[in-house]
This record gives C-alpha cells, sequence and structure tokens, in this order.
C-alpha cells in the first residue's frame, strides 16, 4: 500500500478510536478521511477528507453519527457523566448575506433521527415531536435563519436545544475577547472555518458552548453559559453526531475536524492537518500568465476604446439643441441630460402614464432633487416651434394655487420636454371611474370643483391676457398631496394648432368635451372651455364618462343623461352611487344644473367662469331653469328670466363627438380684455 503517512496515521487512530469507545470515549478527528461515521441523507466525506453534511441542493438535510453508541451514564437513575466536544465548522453560501440554515451538534437515542425535517428543522425533529420531552435529544445549534416559530433571535445565532427547536438559551455568534472582555461579532455564514468547544460539567450540573475564529485559543468567558441537570435528558447509551439542513438558498455544510472526550477535556485539533475548503467562486488556473496575459491585454483594449465610443455618444446623445431664440428663456430651459438622470432614463418604471401628447414621466432633478413630472412631446415638424415655446414659457409665468407649475422645457430634435411640479395623487379621473380604488367624498369632490373653477378662471381673467385651456377634462386634473384640484397641460393643444397642416386635422380638445360650435367653426373661445368645464362638473358628480356605454337604461352621452334625469324630476339618480347618501343635497343639485347650464349648446346662456365662481360659492343664485321637451332633435329648456326657448342641439351628440375640428391658426392668447 503506497498510502500517504498521513493517511496510515489516520488509520491507526481511528482503530484505536474503535477500541477505545466502551470506557471513556476519546475520539480526535483531523479531517474524516477513513473514519467510519454512519452518514445519511444528502451528506458526504469528500476525497480530501472533509465532513460535507449538505451539498448545494435545497430542501434536504443529512447526519453524520459516530456508529456506535457511547455510555453517558451508569445507571437510568445516576446522573450523566461529565463531557467534552470541540470541532471546526464553515458554512459556504452561495450567497454573502442568506444560507441554508445551519449545523448542530447532537446528542441523540438513535443515529439517525428518523422522521427529522429539513429547513429550519436542522434535521433534528419534526412539527410534531419538537419540544416532546420522550425526545432525549441535546442539540447545540449554529443557527443562520430566523425562524420566528421558534423564537429564534436573529440569523446568526448560537443556542442550546433540549428536545426541541425553541432553544433554552441563544446568544448572538461570537465571543468575548480575553484582551478586553469586550464582545465579538461572528458571522456564521463567512464562509470561514470556526471552532466550537461544548463542555457538560456533570458534577455542577452546567453546559457552556465557546465559539471563536479557527486560529484563536478557546477563549476564557464562553459564549453560552446555562446550569442545566442533563442527566434526565440522557439515556444511558446515546449516539453523537452531527446534523444540518438546506433551505431554498444553495449552501454546502463542512465539519473539518471533530475531537470528543467522555469525562475529560477533548484533545485539541490540529490546524495544520484539517483537510482544505473548496475555493468558492469560479477556480484560477495557472494559465493566467500563458493565455489569461493575451486576453486581459484584448479586454483592456476594447473596453478603452468602446469607453471613447461611449463618451462620443454621450456627448452626442446629451448634447443641447439651442437656438438663438430660446437665449431669453435660460431659467426655464433644462438640460436634457439632467431630466434623462432625473427620470433614470425615461425608465418605464417611472411611467406615470401617457396622453394624447405623449408619455409622462416621475423623476427627481439631480441638482435640486425636486420632483418633477417629464412629459415627452413628440413634435415633427420644427414649424411652430418658436411661437410654442414662447407660449409655454409665457403661461409658465402663470403662478394659481389650481395649475399645476409648468417649471420649464427642453427641447431636443423631434421632441418637446414640459417639466411639471410632481403631483402626488395623480390624476383625478383614477378616482372616479370604473370601480376605483378609492373614491372621493363629497366634500373633497366640491373642493376640487371650486378649486378647478377658481384655476379656470383665473387662465380667463386672471391674468393680462386672456388663455384659453382648451383642454379641460378630469384626467387633465391633478391632485396635489392636499387632494387640492389643479388644472394641468394648458395650452398644449396650442401645439397641434401650431404644428399640423389644417388639412390633415387633428381633434383639439377630447371627444365628449367640445362645445358644438368649436367643432363647428374649429375656434376655442373661453365659452368652449366653459362647455367642457360643464362635462367635468358631470363627471364628477356621477362618476362617470362624458360619453359612456354602461347600462341600457341610461343614455351614453353624461349630459343627455344627467338631463333626463333632470327632467323627470330626479335629478339625484345621476349622482355617483359610490357616494352613497353622504353628499349635500344642495350642493349636488346646484352642481348638476350648472353643469347642464355649462353645457347648453348656445354659448351665450353659459355662464362666464367668474358667474360660475360666484355659483359654486352661494354668492349668486342660479337661475331656476324649466325643462320644455325632449325631442328628436334635442332638450330645449327655458329660463324664466327671459330668454327665448333653446333647441338644445345635443342629438347629433355622436355627430358632435366624432367629428374633427378643423384646425385653425387661432391665437391662444387671442388678445387683451
Ligand atoms: N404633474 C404631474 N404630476 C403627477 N402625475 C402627472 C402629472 N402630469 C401628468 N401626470 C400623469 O400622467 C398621466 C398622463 O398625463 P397627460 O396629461 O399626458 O394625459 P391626459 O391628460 O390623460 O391626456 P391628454 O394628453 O389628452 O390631456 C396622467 O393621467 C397623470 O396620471
Ligand atoms: C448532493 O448529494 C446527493 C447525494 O450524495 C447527490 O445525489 C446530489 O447529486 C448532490 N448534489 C449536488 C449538487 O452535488
Ligand atoms: C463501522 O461501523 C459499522 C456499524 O456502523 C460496523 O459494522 C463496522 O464494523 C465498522 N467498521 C470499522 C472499521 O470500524
Ligand atoms: C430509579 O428511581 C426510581 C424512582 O425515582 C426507582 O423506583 C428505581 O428503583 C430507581 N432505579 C435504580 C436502578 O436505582
Ligand atoms: C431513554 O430513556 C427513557 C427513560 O429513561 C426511556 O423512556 C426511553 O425509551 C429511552 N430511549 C431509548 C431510545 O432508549
Ligand atoms: C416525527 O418524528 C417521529 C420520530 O421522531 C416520527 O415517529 C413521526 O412520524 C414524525 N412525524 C411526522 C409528521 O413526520
Ligand atoms: C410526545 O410524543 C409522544 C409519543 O412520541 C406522544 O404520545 C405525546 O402525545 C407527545 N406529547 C406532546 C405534548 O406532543
Ligand atoms: C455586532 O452585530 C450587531 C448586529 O449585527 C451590531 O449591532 C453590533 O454593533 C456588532 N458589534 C460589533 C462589535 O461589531
Amino acid at each position: 500500500m503506497f498510502l500517504p503517512i498521513k493517511l496510515k496515521l489516520l488509520l491507526v487512530l481511528s482503530i484505536l478510536v474503535g477500541f477505545a469507545f466502551s470506557q471513556d470515549l476519546s475520539i480526535t478527528y483531523n479531517g474524516f478521511l477513513s473514519t467510519n461515521l454512519t452518514l445519511d441523507g444528502i451528506t458526504e466525506i469528500t476525497p480530501n477528507g472533509l465532513l460535507k453534511l449538505t451539498n448545494a441542493t435545497r430542501q434536504e438535510k443529512g447526519h453524520a453519527f459516530f456508529p456506535n453508541p457511547v455510555t453517558f451514564k451508569n445507571s437510568a437513575n445516576s446522573s450523566a457523566f461529565s463531557f467534552s466536544t470541540t470541532f471546526v465548522f464553515a458554512i459556504l453560501s452561495e450567497y454573502p448575506t442568506l444560507s441554508g440554515h445551519g449545523i448542530a451538534f447532537v446528542i441523540a437515542p438513535t443515529r439517525g433521527l428518523p422522521g427529522a425535517l429539513p429547513s429550519q428543522y436542522l434535521g433534528l425533529f419534526n412539527e410534531t415531536n419538537t419540544g416532546n420531552a420522550t425526545n432525549h435529544v441535546l442539540a447545540i445549534e449554529l443557527d443562520t435563519i430566523l425562524s420566528s416559530e421558534f423564537n429564534d433571535i436573529n440569523d446568526n445565532h448560537v443556542g442550546i436545544d433540549i428536545n426541541g427547536l425553541t432553544s433554552k438559551l441563544a446568544e448572538p455568534a461570537g465571543y468575548y475577547s480575553d484582551k478586553n472582555g469586550l464582545f465579538q461579532n461572528l458571522t456564521l455564514i463567512s464562509g470561514k472555518p470556526m471552532k466550537v468547544w461544548v463542555d457538560y460539567d456533570g458534577l455542577n450540573k452546567h453546559i457552556s458552548v465557546t465559539l471563536a475564529p479557527i486560529n484563536m485559543d478557546k477563549p476564557n468567558k464562553p459564549l453560552l453559559s446555562l446550569p442545566y441537570d442533563l442527566s434526565p435528558i440522557l439515556n444511558e447509551t446515546m449516539y453523537i453526531g452531527f446534523s444540518s439542513s438546506t433551505g431554498s438558498v444553495l449552501t454546502s455544510h463542512y465539519v473539518l475536524g471533530w475531537s470528543f472526550k467522555m469525562n475529560g477535556v477533548a484533545q485539541g485539533l490540529d490546524l495544520s492537518q484539517l483537510p482544505k475548503l473548496p475555493r468558492v467562486g469560479p477556480k484560477q488556473k495557472s494559465k493566467v500568465l500563458t493565455t489569461g496575459l493575451p486576453v486581459i491585454l484584448i479586454v483592456s483594449l476594447s473596453i478603452a476604446i468602446s469607453g471613447v465610443v461611449y463618451q462620443v455618444r454621450i456627448k452626442k446623445k446629451f448634447a443641447e439643441v439651442l437656438e438663438d431664440w430660446e437665449l431669453d428663456y435660460g431659467p426655464h430651459r433644462f438640460k436634457y441630460k439632467d431630466l434623462y438622470i432625473a427620470t433614470k432614463g425615461f425608465r418605464d418604471k417611472e411611467l406615470l402614464g401617457r396622453g394624447g401628447f405623449g408619455r409622462v414621466y416621475r423623476g427627481i432633478l439631480p441638482s435640486s432633487k425636486i420632483e418633477v413630472a417629464v412629459k415627452r412631446v413628440s413634435h415633427e415638424s420644427r414649424q411652430g416651434m418658436k411661437e410654442f415655446v414662447a407660449e409655454i414659457v409665457s403661461i409658465g409665468r402663470l403662478r394659481h394655487r389650481n395649475l399645476v407649475p409648468l417649471l420649464g422645457y427642453c427641447r431636443r430634435k423631434g421632441e418637446l420636454l414640459l417639466v411639471y411640479e410632481y403631483m402626488p395623487n395623480g390624476s383625478l379621473d383614477r378616482f372616479l371611474y370604473d370601480q376605483p380604488k378609492y373614491t372621493l367624498s363629497w366634500n373633497q369632490r366640491f373642493r376640487v370643483i371650486k378649486g378647478v373653477a377658481s384655476g379656470l378662471f383665473y387662465l380667463h381673467e386672471g391674468w393680462e391676457q386672456v388663455v384659453v385651456h382648451r383642454d379641460v377634462k378630469a384626467s387633465n386634473v391633478l391632485l396635489d398631496g392636499e387632494l387640492n384640484g389643479r388644472l394641468g397641460d394648458f395650452g398644449l393643444a396650442r401645439l397641434y394648432d401650431h404644428g399640423t397642416d389644417p388639412q390633415t386635422t387633428h381633434v383639439v380638445g377630447t371627444l365628449g368635451y367640445l362645445a358644438p360650435e368649436h367643432t363647428r367653426t374649429g375656434k376655442a373661445t373661453t365659452s368652449t372651455d366653459v362647455y367642457a368645464f360643464g362635462a367635468f362638473l358631470l363627471e364628477v358628480v356621477s362618476g362617470r364618462r362624458p360619453i359612456e356605454a354602461r347600462t341600457q337604461a341610461e343614455d351614453p352621452i353624461l349630459v343627455d343623461w344627467v338631463f333626463s334625469c333632470w327632467n323627470k324630476g330626479e335629478i339625484l339618480e345621476a349622482v355617483d352611487q359610490n357616494l352613497g347618501l353622504d353628499y349635500v343635497r344642495e350642493e349636488v343639485e346646484l352642481v348638476m344644473k350648472l353643469g347642464l347650464l355649462c353645457s347648453h349648446s348656445e354659448p351665450t346662456v353659459r355662464p362666464s367662469m367668474r358667474q360660475v365662481v360666484l355659483y359654486l360659492d352661494g354668492a349668486l343664485a342660479l337661475p331656476e331653469l324649466v325643462s320644455l321637451s325632449i325631442s328628436a332633435t334635442g332638450l330645449s329648456f327655458t329660463n324664466p328670466e327671459g330668454f327665448s326657448d333653446f333647441a338644445l342641439s345635443y342629438p347629433s351628440s355622436m355627430e358632435k363627438a366624432f367629428s374633427h375640428a378643423t384646425s385653425i391658426a387661432e391665437s391662444l392668447l387671442s388678445g387683451g380684455r
């Protein structure tokens, strides 16, 4: 036999051990080659002598037991002997911060712990027998997972378990330094080998457990110190060994060496003889110099080249397109790079929503940390861009607490980015239609309505120039942190007026909000805004879209439906059912009637926003409307204050809805007042 000397020595040692067990057992394994342990589960001895309790397999367990029974006391009634054991272990995990479950040194009445489960049961117990006094099991657990069902203190602890997994005593893994007595943490799953000592004093009935890094002598102060009489736990003869289990993270648990001594101090392990742990991560070959060097050279060269190319690309990507006329708008112009960083590269995760003009992204400006919403408007034609930016910037100066502040813009080839203040509660429509997650109470809705009215009034009359919004609707009303309604998107519809060829027309505004004369003439005015505001009022009260088929009974055109309810004298039928009965009747009626009045087909009958604000505040009484008839061609009502009867031309509603406005170059800022 040409066995190495080390091996031969080990063989001799283990044969000696075999003879010694009957008296005061003494075993010392500096590595486990040619030992006669009883293995089960996924446990194996590696070719270099490591006791590999678990390999990288999920939800498995493994045991290694000294094959022969060990005498722990003289008779059933006598007290258990003293013993001591020491071993070196290591836990190698796939991830640095997660691992399988841990290792336990175990003394048990049987060799294999039949019926025990893996994972948090550590291969020791199962859910029915854990904690049962009939188990007669002592385990010292090195536990790397916090199992709250067993009251674990953390995910890195050492515990003394008697008959169950709820430790009698447990401490975070670590040791008390002999130098200064201070506690030093150790991480069980660090992959570094560590030593454990377990000592039982049969005279004083006391268990102590000590942990230390591999190259350190046994610290004087043990980590765990528990007065406990093991006599009732240990039978006359028991089996000693190790148990381990994996969970869902691939982990290997190793024991490198082990010694045990009955009625004495376990012999120290010879560190130089312990088998080496496998290297974590991919193996490094000695080929590094021969083939590695050229490869490294090529790789670093190509990294350098692609770095330069990348730099050039980045520079091009973030290049600013600045024209002379823009210089005046300096403070309102954002750098594309800043917006790119703010929105994490216009990542889909930051997408807030998309509208008729483009996508809206959430972002945080890198310098000021202000939260913003960035709207990307694609814009093919450069024509009109100058005027549009001029308008956007001048509108951007508008400040009102019911308008979404426009902070600035950024222009690039083919697109325009508009930067708005971020509104944490999103758009109002999310709270209204289609069984919303949250609905707003009537008080909240009424406050939003009043806010939007006041914002629109400000656009119409509060500034030196009249600003027509052109796209008033629930999805353009955003809610700030205090659920104030704020009008957004003002002036945007303008872009399409400028930029497009009048022959290929776009719908300016949104179906269901377009005043009849607007679709006829294509001219947006303050009255067309009032018309849209009317549709908005009905939307908020009834919780449905202006055009939407819901039931057979309801008219798909919201205005017509509310009108018919009102005509029947049951206007409250149209109230959003999500509100229940929790609303103020007078306010609801006021808002509905005002909504109908604003929706009048004749622009001159519609109130101005100034009047609307007064009606909503109750400062002005709403004129009484008297219904006359619903004919095939429409609704008509009079108002007793002397208007003549108007035949409302709703009926062509569908036609109205789908007729495309002829886009005309009518100024947004339609002159002074
Ligand atoms: N300032 C903002 N703060 C927070 N979210 C916003 C902001 N602006 C827009 N959004 C979100 O982005 C979505 C899309 O907005 P956008 O205004 O482009 O679309 P829209 O109003 O539905 O349609 P349209 O473009 O036809 O007016 C909105 O529904 C809203 O949820
Ligand atoms: C783990 O050990 C078991 C039993 O020895 C074996 O069947 C399995 O293939 C091993 N798994 C890995 C990943 O090494
Ligand atoms: C190993 O242990 C088994 C029982 O577990 C026993 O039958 C066998 O004889 C032992 N071999 C040696 C070499 O000790
Ligand atoms: C052990 O103790 C029990 C009572 O505690 C007693 O009945 C029994 O005889 C004792 N046996 C021995 C062997 O001492
Ligand atoms: C261990 O001892 C207890 C009582 O002392 C006994 O009931 C039990 O059967 C013993 N277990 C084994 C496996 O011998
Ligand atoms: C639990 O383990 C015991 C043996 O210790 C076994 O008898 C029992 O069947 C096991 N229970 C389950 C549910 O596996
Ligand atoms: C403990 O286990 C025994 C048999 O193994 C069983 O009869 C007894 O009910 C169990 N006790 C508890 C508290 O589960
Ligand atoms: C030990 O770890 C705990 C928790 O991880 C930490 O709070 C404590 O500061 C650490 N102590 C030392 C000495 O590193």
